[in-house]
């Protein structure tokens, strides 16, 4: 096929923020995905550090948790050769970007972010500014690169409501300079529950260690975590109500085998929840291997991340810039 008559790809961002661990929910629900997407469209990829200063950093902790989370997100099989991956500090468009969009978004809009009210009430001792825009600055990373489609989970879905809303205001304004994106969300595997109460959301804040599972955490400790997983007092090994616990793990265990709720009922007609638990946690420990003997390989070659992060940081900051510049010019700024 010539370029011409080739359909255009569409453009992805998504960004997650450096955190000591990344769970198996952050893996089945969004990075397995992110990989997948890498084919299909032009994804771009980041680790979202400025982020992640809205709560207070160790920043020797800090600095290794930014290389050890651009480390595993290439051992889950991001390839920075097809999708540039990059480190949001790195890229001075975002920040720049941001402080502008801060001005076209209300204090009212901000005002009504769920996650800005929770983790006001979290962290009722540092209610920092950047915690309140902290929107805008994720407005910013999506619509610097004109992205289609932002895959993330519901929890973003406000956040990108509001990207929509700013890049919609500042197009009525100054006429159409930013692509209006679309949210993408997963169909399977996109929500992993808490082991330990599976009404929740698994999170690796979670101050119960065996809610959540490490995509670093040792097999035996992932076995060790599913064999106590809270479960329910009837015995088969189906999707139904009030049956929270072995609806995640049939979840879990569908997202890393690709099989259907219904082939594994099948698989375990006659067995218990003891022998279930313990397939569940033998099947992520298996899919959990290759990374963690990829993610010791990268993290023991820092020149070779460096090199990546470096030339995805380059290419994100000339097709930023092209944004960035339309927009100040819109605006009225004198040119460089
Ligand atoms: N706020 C997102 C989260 O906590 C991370 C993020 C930052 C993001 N910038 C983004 C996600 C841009 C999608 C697009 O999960």
């Amino acid at each position: 096929m010539s370029e011409n008559v080739q359909e255009k790809k569409k453009v992805i961002f998504s960004a997650i923020q450096p955190s000591g661990t990344i769970t198996l929910g952050n893996y089945l629900g969004a990075l397995k995905n992110w990989v997948k997407l890498q084919d299909d469209y032009h994804c771009l990829y980041a680790v979202a550090d400025l982020h992640a200063i809205t709560v207070r950093q160790d920043p020797k902790a800090f600095r290794q948790n930014i290389l050890n989370a651009y480390a595993l997100f290439m051992a889950c099989g991001i390839d920075p050769e097809k999708s540039p991956f990059f480190i949001q500090s790195h890229v001075h468009t975002h920040a720049e970007l941001a402080w502008v969009l801060n001005c076209y978004t209300q204090f009212g809009e901000l005002s009504r972010m769920t996650q800005f009210k929770d983790k006001s009430q979290k962290h009722a001792d540092n209610i920092n500014a950047g915690l309140f825009t902290y929107p805008s600055l994720m407005a910013a990373d999506i619509l610097l690169y004109q992205a289609d489609l932002v895959p993330i989970g519901i929890d973003q879905k406000q956040h990108l409501e509001l990207t929509r809303n700013i890049a919609e205001r500042f197009n009525g304004i100054y006429g159409n300079t930013f692509k209006i994106p679309d949210g993408y969300y997963a169909k399977t595997g996109a929500k992993v529950m808490s082991l330990q109460d599976p009404t929740k959301k698994m999170s690796k804040s979670d101050e119960n260690v065996n809610a959540w599972v490490g995509l670093l955490d040792k097999p035996e400790t992932i076995m060790k975590k599913f064999k106590r997983a809270v479960t329910d007092s009837d015995a088969e090994v189906r999707v139904g109500e009030g049956k929270d616990g072995i609806n995640n793990l049939i979840g879990i265990m569908s997202a890393v085998t690709g099989k259907t709720p219904d082939e594994i009922t099948a698989d375990f007609a006659g067995k218990g929840y003891g022998d279930f638990k313990t397939a569940v946690g033998e099947a992520v420990v298996e899919e959990i291997r290759p990374i963690q003997e990829r993610f010791n390989d990268y993290i023991n070659n820092k020149d070779y991340l460096e090199a990546q992060y470096r030339k995805s940081a380059e290419f994100a900051l000339h097709l930023s810039q092209r944004t960035l510049d339309k927009v100040m010019k819109k605006i009225g700024y004198l040119p460089k």
